[in-house]
């Protein structure tokens, strides 16, 4: 393969889901029990650095400025699928602007970004649906954030199929996130899904009914129809994090100020403003919202205990490389 010397960077926003990836097929290819949709956001940011050593022994990661070898195995993976194992060892430097691995989508980001600058540095040219995929593999949600705007998976009979619905100017959603603990959560998703899948009697119930709630918000999107897409999406939050709560041991990842968040957002809605709440895997509350009305949400979102910060965001572009350095 052609490699190229030198540093290759690439970024990737992180995406929210509004109708959750939550289940695995194929646990050998990382494949979704189901489709999926998610908006991919514009002020929060991984970029990823690939550089290829032909005289490096080893590959080693660093992220935010310190080595991290206990991540480097995933990164390692990706790194083959993309540019073979045959290739020369690597450097990979991962920074972001957000708090990473406490429910905010940052591996998402960071394989995205990771497959463009990893096929950029390899010389491999793919399309940005087979990135997508490749990027799938290690992280489920890190397909999405290869596009831009609103995005919907589709799990597709043999791998998912993705594809923008709505680019980000055409429909002005806001996200604002609420930060309510700042550390790591303490059981990833890949774990968490394989317990709700093995525990929850509601799992099967959850795989069955991802299809229609899907259709209902591909329909809200379509129709710009923000009240339906609250509906969906608010409701499909709560089944899965249901899903959690029934699994043995259950998994409760939210605290009182996750909650409070919940009950804030309620109450503008109740009030008359276009608002409606999700949450993932970890304590943060992402509220969406119209720009004319993001800053009373902020205001509401900023008044409940225990919300330490309010990160604050528009839609954003998918994956792309940044300059090689
Ligand atoms: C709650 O994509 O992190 O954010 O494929 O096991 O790496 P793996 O899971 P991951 O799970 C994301 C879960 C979620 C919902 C979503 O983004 O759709």
């Amino acid at each position: 393969m052609p490699y190229r010397t030198g540093r290759i960077v690439a970024q990737a926003q992180p995406n929210i889901a509004l109708v959750k990836y939550w289940g695995k097929r194929d646990l050998e290819r990382n494949l979704p029990a189901t489709g999926s949709l998610s908006v991919t956001l514009d002020a929060l940011w991984t970029r990823m650095a690939v550089e290829f050593d032909p005289s490096a022994k080893a590959d080693s990661l660093a992220v935010g400025g310190r080595e991290a070898p206990d991540l480097l195995p995933r990164v390692v993976r990706c790194l083959d699928m993309v540019a073979g194992s045959d290739r020369p060892r690597a450097r990979i430097e991962s920074e972001s602007n957000f708090p990473v691995g406490a429910g905010l989508a940052s591996s998402a980001a960071a394989f995205a970004a990771l497959v463009v600058a990893a096929s950029r540095a390899a010389g491999v040219s793919l399309d940005t649906l087979s990135l997508a995929r490749l990027a799938g593999r290690q992280s489920g949600s890190a397909a999405r954030s290869l596009f831009e705007g609103v995005v919907a998976l589709d799990p597709g009979p043999d791998d998912v199929r993705v594809e923008s619905i709505a680019a980000r100017g055409d429909w002005p959603l806001e996200v604002l996130v609420a930060i309510t603990d700042r550390n790591a959560k303490p059981i990833g998703s890949t774990e968490a899904m394989r317990r709700c899948a093995e525990t929850s009697p509601f799992y099967r119930y959850w795989v069955d009914r991802q299809g229609a709630d899907l259709e209902a918000a591909r329909r809200a999107v379509a129709a710009r129809d923000f009240e339906a897409l609250g509906a969906v999406a608010e409701q499909n939050c709560l089944k899965m994090h249901s899903l959690m709560w029934t699994s043995r041991p259950p998994i409760v990842y939210w605290n009182d100020a996750t909650v409070g968040c919940m009950q804030a957002v309620r109450e503008l809605a109740a009030d008359g403003c276009p608002v409606f709440f999700t949450i993932d895997a970890g304590p943060q509350v992402k509220a969406v919202t119209l720009p004319h009305e993001a800053a009373r949400v902020r205001e509401a979102l900023g008044s409940v205990p225990g919300v330490l910060e309010i990160l604050h965001s528009g839609l954003g572009p998918g994956a792309r490389l940044l300059e090689s350095r």
